[in-house]
């Protein structure tokens, strides 16, 4: 699909879910170029005199957050968040995620761990039959690199370290990011168990449980699914 589209159905999914904000709330801000359009918007409705406070899931967010006017405070002033609204990189029909391709994987799961609404805003090429097409990103600590590499691909996984500038990739909380290859698992659940078992391994890509409402660009629209579990 054109970039174009693709960029119009972002900023659709991103300006609705504003519309849940309402004053005195403590909101979650994701990461990604999805959520940098709600963040944006965010700002525009601070500036016309929303109050809220924001928490953001990474070094990026935070900036672009203050730029554009959104009061911050840390996870620990607020520990339960009122509404979370972040990006994915696919989802399914089951409300089950892939997260992470920017690498913030870690702090946002933790928000939306923290938070009593949890809205994803996507474009119409994020949903999914099935996950997987995406590769699916780990958080691991730098120390068990090699040996995780290696346990991976025993597993048949594929395992590839994330690069930036010639050097491993480095996460807001100083770790490595591991993609790793899920194609065709029917049973992500049960993956997702034995992944976070691994020693070294700190969180998965694979947001399972923790979304209630996703608001998608399609075309012109934007089409809102509830989560009914
Ligand atoms: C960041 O780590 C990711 O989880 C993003 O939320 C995800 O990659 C979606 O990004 P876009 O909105 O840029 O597609």
């Amino acid at each position: 699909m054109k970039s174009t589209v693709i960029e119009h159905e972002k900023k659709l999914a991103a300006y609705e879910s504003v519309s849940l904000v309402k004053n005195g709330m403590i909101v979650g801000l994701g990461s990604g170029s999805t959520a940098e359009h709600m963040i944006r918007k965010l700002g525009e409705e601070v500036e016309k005199g929303l109050s809220i406070k924001g928490v953001p899931s990474s070094e990026r967010t935070a900036q672009l957050a203050q730029e554009v006017g959104i009061p911050l405070i840390l996870l620990k002033e607020a520990i339960t968040l009122d509404i979370n609204i972040d990006g994915a990189d696919e989802f399914d029909p089951k409300f089950r995620l892939i997260k992470g391709g920017g690498g913030a994987l870690l702090r946002e799961k933790i928000l939306a761990h923290n938070s009593k609404l949890n809205v994803i805003i996507a474009d119409s090429g994020k949903k999914v039959s099935a996950l997987g097409k995406f590769k699916l990103p780990l958080e691991i600590i730098p120390f068990a690199t090699q040996a995780i590499l290696a346990e991976l691909n025993k597993m048949g996984l594929k395992p590839v370290l994330r690069k930036l500038d010639g050097g491993a990739y480095r996460t807001d909380e100083n770790n490595n990011i591991i993609d790793i290859d899920i194609f065709g698992v029917k049973e992500v659940d049960k993956l997702n168990g034995t992944l976070i078992e691994i020693p070294g391994v700190v969180e998965t890509g694979l947001f399972l449980k923790t979304t209630d409402i996703i608001l998608m660009g399609q075309g012109s629209e934007t089409l809102f699914f509830r989560n009914t579990r």
